[in-house]
């Protein structure tokens, strides 16, 4: 066995150092169980940072179920397999009756991958409307609507990205800063564009709760105006539920239904299978079978017996365990936390967030609210070094993105709130 450092180096070789490692001093974990971690020398960690691990980090049940498959059968989608049928029915039974066909894949990319592809079969448009400051993957399709990365290879002629909501930086709309109604003219203009460019408009696609770009607390009707402009024009809306979805969110399932609109297509990925890799798209069925009927659709792992066996784990448990509703009562009381932390730390510029994905931003002063973007990053080391797994997110990169696995408690919640109390202090 290596030691920690020896094993940085081994990587280092062999994955080289583009490879993107967490921290300044990176982790080498080696065991989890529910909100916690563990590393090679045996230290704890909590985690409010991990939402793979939806139900917590080697959930019994998903454990049990996943072995328990494998141990009987695992194929593909190309066979008739109950499991595989029950999971659709049960996802596709948490949604808004419209949305009511499912496929079935392996990443978010993949997920996202598949809606664009809907989007232009089923529109015959190309053009596409994202967010600067989004990510949504790491295909050639999809990193062009990963703005927070611009692809070296450039933005092709279908993409028009329209600013980042911000619900901190002058709401009133200048400066580049877009709520809500400039944010819905750029919606207008990017249609306008993209018609006159004779690309047309495929689709507009979103993460509904706008992670990568710092998390805005945006008004209700937001999104729901936004698509109906998408689709006079005619495309059709997308919403990327890989980060809000499976209750995150505390107050409903998906994060799309914070705003009144139901999407045209969803995409969900990383909690699906607390991190067997499964993923998918539900869309309205009318959307599903015009794609299907023009595209040969099918992937060799996605939703296999395996796959949906531990999909189908992760809806027991977040039933039974009534997680959601913990998501709400828990979010509600970190969030409160937080705001007493801003009475006593200038550097916390704003706080928000909902259900278990919340944050605050870190501003250098209250009134200029200048990012404080190398705090930020001092802040997630510091609570690294004191066993609490944070991260940053934002168009400035200063805003403290917290994010645990759904079990997390009050008592977890106070553990990270006086360890970030601690890290502000320091910093
Ligand atoms: C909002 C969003 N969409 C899509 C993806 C891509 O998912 P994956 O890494 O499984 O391809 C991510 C990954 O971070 C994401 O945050």
């Amino acid at each position: 066995m290596s030691t920690t450092e020896q094993l940085l180096e081994r990587r280092y070789r062999v994955l080289g150092r583009g490879s993107p490692l967490f921290y300044d001093k990176p982790l080498h974990l080696v065991r989890g169980e529910g909100v916690w971690l563990y590393d090679a020398d045996g230290r704890r960690y909590l985690d409010a940072y991990n939402n793979v691990p939806h139900v917590g980090h080697c959930h019994p049940h998903v454990v049990e179920a996943i072995a328990r498959q494998a141990a009987t059968l695992n194929t593909h989608t190309r066979y008739l397999h109950e499991g595989i049928v029950r999971y659709a029915e049960r996802l596709v039974g948490t949604f808004d009756r419209e949305l009511s066909m499912a496929f079935l894949a392996c990443t978010g990319s993949e997920a996202n991958e598949i809606a664009l592809r809907m989007a232009t079969v089923c529109t015959g448009h190309r053009g596409i409307i994202c967010t600067r400051f989004a990510y949504h993957g790491n295909t050639t399709a999809v990193a062009q609507i990963s703005t927070v990365f611009p692809p070296p290879e450039g933005f092709g002629p279908h993409i028009r990205a329209v600013p980042a909501p911000d619900s901190y930086r002058d709401p009133r709309g200048t400066d580049g800063v877009l709520l809500p109604d400039a944010w819905l003219k750029s919606i207008e203009e990017a249609c306008e564009s993209l018609r006159a460019s004779s690309q047309g408009v495929a689709a507009m696609l979103v993460d509904t709760i706008f992670s990568s770009e710092g998390l805005p607390e945006l008004p209700p009707e937001f999104l729901a105006k936004a698509a109906a402009i998408v689709r006079r024009a005619g495309g059709i809306y997308i919403a990327d539920e890989v980060q809000p979805g499976f209750g995150r969110t505390g107050t409903s399932m998906w994060g799309y239904q914070h705003y009144g609109v139901v999407p045209d297509v969803v995409t969900l990925g990383k909690p699906m299978a607390n991190g067997h890799p499964v993923s998918g798209v539900v869309a309205r069925a009318e959307l599903a079978t015009e794609f299907a009927s023009k595209v040969m659709y099918f992937n060799t792992f996605g939703g296999n017996p395996v796959s949906c066996a531990a999909a189908n784990a992760v809806l027991d448990v977040l039933d039974k365990e009534r997680l959601q509703e913990n998501a709400r009562v828990v979010g509600e009381y970190a969030l409160e936390g937080l705001r007493r932390l801003q009475a006593r730390h200038d550097l916390i510029g704003d706080v928000r967030g909902r259900g278990l994905f919340f944050g605050a931003e870190l501003v250098k002063d209250r009134r200029s609210r200048e990012p404080a973007t190398a705090e930020t990053k001092r802040v997630v080391n510091a609570m690294r070094d004191r066993a609490v797994l944070v991260s940053r997110i934002g168009v400035h990169d200063n805003v403290l993105k917290i994010r645990p696995p759904m079990p997390f408690s009050k008592e977890n919640a106070d553990l990270l709130l006086a360890t970030l109390d601690e890290a502000l202090g320091e910093v």
